[in-house]
């Protein structure tokens, strides 16, 4: 049975079960990937930027003779934001290949459709079956990331601390737990609002303007996404020059996100780039020490980033993929092959 789900007022037992779900699609799919803790599930689920709105579904089994409420087997999300809505769907490895995946995208795409909505978008794995998946459903791949991940015991500390000391002169090097000082604020979103499309797709939208910047962090902490950030300081004008940015999420501690890392054009060459991601490396294992992995998305043709996160340790892990569909094309198609 499938069913519109508020997480905010869900019993414990379901996000429990939603999380045995998510676990299990990790372990099949996925299986070097940390399995994800209960901590702050509610709040990931529930939280979104102000505008922002994301609605949710569920598919659960029957109950068990006694009454006790069937598992979770599968669950759909959309975020409306912008123009787009962005859908995330998992069915339990147990019951797939049975039309439920189908069935949970067809929800979410009449309701995108209804509120207005063009188009649908959605992030796939590469090397998993989400891919065959959205592509029989008309879903076009519009953009490709690498995605890579850093194990923190290959790591060379020494080397790493050399790395972080190799800025030119004239720089200043800074670490913010949970993110950049409210006087720096508005340098920080002047620097990533220069360069619009180092490593994002369309997906993972940055925050150009301060308030945007404020709310993006604020609403990191409410979905017990812990940010830290570096940034370079060029001392003579006060800008930010460099910024690099990671999540500890308490969803999966033990591997961090890696987020924008942004060199402004002028301050290019000064090895900032390489500097900023070895000092946030040394802080993250004096602060956060039970971090294991690093994982960080790089557009494939950004070889500059990819050429420092090789010397960092990085390896490649997987393709990870953008998809997008009309809406109105999607709930024609869905509607027919019932
Ligand atoms: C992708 C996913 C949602 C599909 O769920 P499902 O219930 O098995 O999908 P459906 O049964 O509705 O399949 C619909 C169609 O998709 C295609 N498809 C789905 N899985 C496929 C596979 N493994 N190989 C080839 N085609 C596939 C088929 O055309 C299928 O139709 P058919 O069974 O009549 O041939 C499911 O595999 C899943 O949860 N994957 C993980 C999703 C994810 O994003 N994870 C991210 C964190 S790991």
């Amino acid at each position: 049975m499938v069913r519109e789900w508020d997480p905010r007022n869900a019993s414990s037992a379901e996000l429990a079960s939603l999380l045995d779900t998510l676990n299990a699609v990790l372990a099949t799919d996925l299986p070097q990937d940390p399995p994800w803790r209960e901590t702050c599930m509610r709040e990931y689920l529930a939280e979104v930027m102000p505008g922002e709105r994301r609605i949710s579904w569920v598919a659960q089994a029957e109950p068990a003779a006694d009454g006790t409420p069937g598992p979770i087997l599968g669950h759909v999300h959309v975020l409306l934001l912008g123009s787009i809505g962005v859908l995330e769907v998992l069915v339990h490895p147990s019951v797939r290949r049975l039309g439920l995946g189908r069935d949970l995208v067809l929800r979410a795409a009449r309701r995108v459709y209804q509120e207005g909505f063009e188009s649908i978008g959605v992030e796939v794995v590469g090397g998993t079956p989400a891919v065959a998946f959205y592509e029989s459903l008309g879903f076009a791949r519009e953009y490709v990331e690498t995605r890579s991940v850093l194990d923190l015991a290959a790591v060379d500390w020494t080397e790493l601390a050399e790395m972080s000391t190799g800025v030119g002169t004239g720089y200043h090097v800074q670490f913010h737990p949970g993110g950049p000082p409210d006087e720096l604020i508005e340098a920080y979103a002047r620097a990533k609002a220069e360069i619009r499309d180092v490593e994002d797709g369309e997906l993972r939208p940055s925050s150009y303007d301060p308030q945007r910047l404020r709310d993006s962090l604020d609403c990191l902490h409410r979905r017990g996404m812990k940010p830290y950030i570096v940034l370079a300081l060029h001392e003579q004008t006060g800008e930010v020059a460099g910024l690099t940015e990671v999540v500890v999420p308490a969803q999966h501690p033990t591997r961090a996100d890696q987020y924008d890392t942004i060199v402004v054009q002028d301050h290019r060459g000064y090895g900032i780039d390489r500097a900023i991601k070895a000092r946030m490396l040394l802080e993250l294992r004096s602060t956060e020490p039970q971090l294991t992995e690093v994982q960080t998305w790089n557009a494939q043709a950004n070889e500059a980033m990819l050429k420092v996160n090789a010397e960092l340790g990085y390896l490649p892990d997987r393709e990870w993929c953008e998809y997008s569909v009309d809406v109105a094309e999607l709930v024609h198609r869905l509607d027919n092959s019932r």
